[in-house]
């Protein structure tokens, strides 16, 4: 077998410590990528990098609501591995409030996490890729910018400016060699939900390895495409 497109590259991981954050972290070290995970509890990252060993995997502290560490990590990871090849916004969180329910603490931690936490290390990672003419941003956005739900005023909001941002950005490096992955997902079985009300059964919803598996066939379709958008959803359906 060939080996694969991304043998030996590095990549960065937000999110890493859960759901399909860390199902990414296995699926990109089964491609031979090192991945350096980002989450903000150590003990959560150690967990969920067991089995891939040290040579595959670095943890990485830090918060991507907060501009500097995210620079700081980066410029970390940077000089200890020489180069990011890849990085993956898979941090995130989810709340569903009717209108009059939504405070603005909760709308803030959206904004500042799913969209802020996804600019910031998109921005610290682009210059060196804009260098070397080669990258790859993927993006985890939902369903929930593709069609729009009842008591997601703001998660679905945050959902739709990540693709925005996306969508912007893909035009602006495309022709740099740096391509953007925008992934519009339905509900995954993931720890997001624990302890939510949810649209429907957990073993109907998509497994995050589904989802990792989607975005590494993204990744890796050839060296000359670009598969921009992925709308992945669940063969039970979403929100019926
Ligand atoms: N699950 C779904 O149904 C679904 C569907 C469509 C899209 N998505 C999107 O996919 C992404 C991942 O969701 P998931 O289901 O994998 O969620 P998850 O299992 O809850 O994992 C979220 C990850 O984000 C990290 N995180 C949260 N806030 C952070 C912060 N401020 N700084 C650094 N890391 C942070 C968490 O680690 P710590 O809390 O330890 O920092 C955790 O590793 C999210 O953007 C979500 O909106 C999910």
């Amino acid at each position: 077998m060939a080996p694969s497109l991304l043998a030996g590259k590095t990549a960065v991981v937000t999110g890493a410590s859960s759901g399909i954050g860390k199902a990414l972290t296995h699926a990109l070290a089964a491609e031979g990528v090192r991945v350096a995970m980002i989450g903000r509890d150590a003990g959560r990252l150690e967990r969920a990098a067991a089995g891939l060993g040290a040579e595959a995997t670095a943890p990485w502290t830090c918060d991507v609501r907060d501009d500097a560490q995210v620079r700081e990590t980066v410029a970390g990871i940077e000089a200890a591995w020489g180069q990011i090849d890849i990085l993956a916004n898979c941090a995130g969180v989810y709340l569903a409030a009717a209108l009059p329910e939504l405070t603005n603490e909760q709308w803030d931690d959206l904004w500042r996490t799913n969209v802020s936490g996804t600019l910031f290390p998109t921005r610290a990672v682009l210059p060196g890729m804009l260098a070397r003419g080669y990258g790859f941003i993927v993006v985890l956005s939902s369903v929930a910018a593709h069609r729009s739900f009842a008591n997601m005023t703001g998660y679905g909001a945050t959902k739709h400016a990540v693709t925005g941002f996306a969508r912007a950005l893909t035009n602006e490096v495309r022709q740099e060699g740096v391509r953007v992955v925008t992934v519009l997902s339905g509900p995954v079985d993931t720890p997001l939900w624990d302890g939510k009300s949810t649209p429907l059964e957990r073993a109907d919803m998509l497994t995050p390895a589904e989802v990792a598996r989607a975005i590494i066939h993204a990744m890796t379709v050839s060296d000359k495409q670009v598969l921009e958008e992925v709308l992945l959803l669940p063969q039970a359906g979403v929100y019926h």
